[in-house]
């Protein structure tokens, strides 16, 4: 959620700051803004709309410093206009600040401030940062104690970067709750809100941590609590490849994502897998076996497509494990004091491991005791680091703001997990051996539903006039009727709700008519006669049908208008493998309505405020 980049260094810094603005729109792209430090003053350039924008407005006499901010924004306080952008500065235009986050206590601040003279511009919490930094500047005259000073009367979240004629030759950044990564090169320096802005530049990569602020140099960087004592910080190096954050011919990074899931799905269980024992290795929970093996109950924490892969998780580990599983939105959990006994394990799920709720309840958890693990995708991220174990899903870079990939590589991994407490409380090698052969089959299963997207897309392009969607599911696949539902409002803006089939009779019954699509996962599972006649209490109301089912199931055809067919797995796997047309479906149908499906209107890919 806002997308933060600096550079200090040799080369020219705009192209550079502008490159890495344009990888970070994921995070957010209503407005977007750069700063430079010109002669004895600050120079800002700001737009509502996207980066592309900005850039074409670029005055030429910006383009020649070597040190610069940027910053691309999903609006909290204030409107997506240009005021409200950032980089916000002071009154004398000496100082610019961009910033991810909130101040809570921003408006009582700026009364404060306006008080004493100062002069605001916009209607966002984060002019008072730089504000407050100016101010600061009546008791002292170096930049980075200034920061601090201001830092420390603030209530909220923020990774802010600040540069300053006061200072020419270094950038400020600070972290608490946001995230940010410094980038390390050869007699240059990097931040930003995400590694993807800076892989193109260097390899190597420092996280700041909560309460830290750095200063970076052309040739250095050093790091400090708020408190001023000195942080040794540990390099990383970023392992991905360019290649994963661009589009490779695709029209948008959804649709790659959608296609990339058979080799994602592959990666999340590469070498985890033992047939012979029956049995799985994740590295990352190696040292808390004997937890898992106490645990008397599991709760899943998680937001939006995370949280769904959750609910299926739960369905999973109950079903096999026989551990109780409590599945919480994050942002309900972190503020109703939940109650956590001894040998609860609390697991947080997020693709992004940045996400402020799913954050805030990890950390929460903690200070109550339980034991956290995580299941994340990006390496390194906050959720990855703060927990006390956890299995990374391996699927890459996601960039699309729907989730697609992300979500059946943490189905896979729940698999997993699932195999393990399975086989921790008494499931025998057979049985252990039997699932895992068929999670082995997934991915190849998953290229032949692919090989149906022009029939998916076909169905697509007729259904795209609707304005309302209904999606059915019972048991494993009632979470993937709620999953499918939220991809094509997130991306389609028409109105959709999953529900547990059953439940239909409870409320939407009384939507459907002639006009209302219904797809019904409907696969070869546990639960299939009931959903049959699910299908025809909504048939009986003339609602149009889009089946999900079996290969060899004939009887559907008698009732559904369309039938997307996907090949039989095990229940728990079904998930997985009825989720993808569902992907495919949403992604035509924004299409044809001519939505930005990769960056969806109101919507930010890593929400990084609660
Ligand atoms: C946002 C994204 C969703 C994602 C959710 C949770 O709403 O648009 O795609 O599912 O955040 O994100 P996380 O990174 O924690 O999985």
């Amino acid at each position: 959620m806002c997308g933060i980049v600096g550079y200090i260094g040799q080369q020219k810094a705009l192209p550079i700051i502008i490159e890495g603005l344009k990888r970070l729109e994921y995070r957010g792209y209503d407005s977007a803004g750069v700063a430079t430090i010109g002669k004895n003053e600050i120079l800002i350039t700001r737009m509502s709309g996207k980066v592309a924008e900005l850039e074409k407005s670029l005055p030429t006499d910006l383009d020649n410093g070597s040190l610069a901010l940027g910053h691309t924004r999903w609006a909290t306080h204030g409107e997506p206009t240009e005021r409200n952008a950032h980089p916000h500065i002071d009154c004398e235009h000496k100082i610019a600040l961009v910033h991810n986050g909130i101040i809570e206590n921003y408006q009582a601040i700026r009364t404060k401030l306006e008080q004493v003279g100062h002069k605001f511009t916009s209607d966002t919490d984060t002019e008072v940062l730089v504000h407050l930094v100016e101010e600061m500047f009546k008791y002292t005259d170096d930049l980075t104690d200034a920061v601090r000073l201001a830092l420390k009367e603030v209530d909220g979240a923020y990774g802010i970067a600040v540069i300053s004629v006061h200072a020419p030759d270094c950038i400020i950044v600070a972290r608490k709750g946001s995230p940010l990564v410094i980038g390390i090169g050869d007699g240059e320096h990097f931040v930003a809100s995400d590694a993807a802005a800076l892989v193109r530049h260097t390899r190597n990569v420092v996280y700041l941590e909560d309460g830290e602020v750095a200063v970076l140099t052309r040739d250095d960087f050093t790091t400090t609590t708020i408190d001023n004592v000195e942080v040794e910080k540990t390099v990383h190096e970023i392992t991905y490849e360019i290649e994963q954050i661009e589009k490779a011919g695709y029209p948008h990074f959804m649709l790659k994502e959608i296609h990339e899931q058979p080799a994602t799905i592959s990666d999340a269980l590469r070498g985890r897998i033992l047939f012979e024992e029956g049995d799985v290795k994740l590295g990352g929970l190696n040292d808390v076996i004997d937890d898992l093996r106490k645990a008397k109950r599991f709760i899943i924490t998680a937001c939006g497509t995370s949280w769904h892969a959750g609910l299926v998780g739960e369905y999973m580990i109950e079903q096999y494990a026989r551990v109780p599983v409590e599945i919480e939105y994050a942002s309900e959990f972190r503020y109703r004091n939940p109650i956590i006994t001894e040998n609860d394990i609390v697991w947080a799920i997020s693709q992004s491991g940045e996400t402020a709720d799913t954050l805030a309840a990890v950390r929460e958890a903690k200070l109550r005791g339980a034991k956290v693990f995580g299941i994340v995708n990006v390496v390194g991220s906050s959720i990855a680091r703060e927990t006390d174990g956890g299995v990374y899903i391996h699927a890459g870079p996601e960039i699309g703001v729907a989730s697609t990939k992300a979500f059946t590589s943490q189905l896979t991994v729940l698999s997993l997990i699932t195999v393990l407490m399975a086989r921790l409380r008494g499931m025998s090698v057979t049985d252990g051996y039997k699932i895992l052969s068929d999670l082995k089959n997934i991915p190849e299963k998953v290229k032949g539903i692919l090989d149906q997207t022009d029939y998916i897309q076909d169905i697509a392009e007729r259904f795209s006039f609707a304005r309302n969607f209904l999606y059915l599911g019972r048991g494993y696949n009632f979470p993937v009727a709620l999953e499918g539902a939220l991809k094509l409002k997130e991306i389609s803006y028409i109105h959709a709700e999953g529900y547990p089939a059953a439940e239909m009779k409870h409320g939407p019954i009384a939507l459907i008519d002639e006009n209302m699509p219904v797809v019904v996962i409907a696969t070869h599972d546990a639960s299939y006669d009931k959903v049959m006649s699910n299908i025809q209490e909504v048939k009986a109301r003339r609602g149009k049908i889009i089946a999900i089912a079996n290969e060899n199931d004939s009887e559907i055809e008698r009732y559904a208008n369309f039938v997307i067919r996907v090949p039989k797995t095990l229940d728990l796997f079904s998930p997985i493998i009825s989720s993808i047309p569902l992907q495919l479906l949403a992604y035509y149908i924004a299409v044809y309505r001519g939505c930005n499906v990769d960056q969806p209107r109101n919507l930010a890919k890593s929400v990084t405020v609660e």
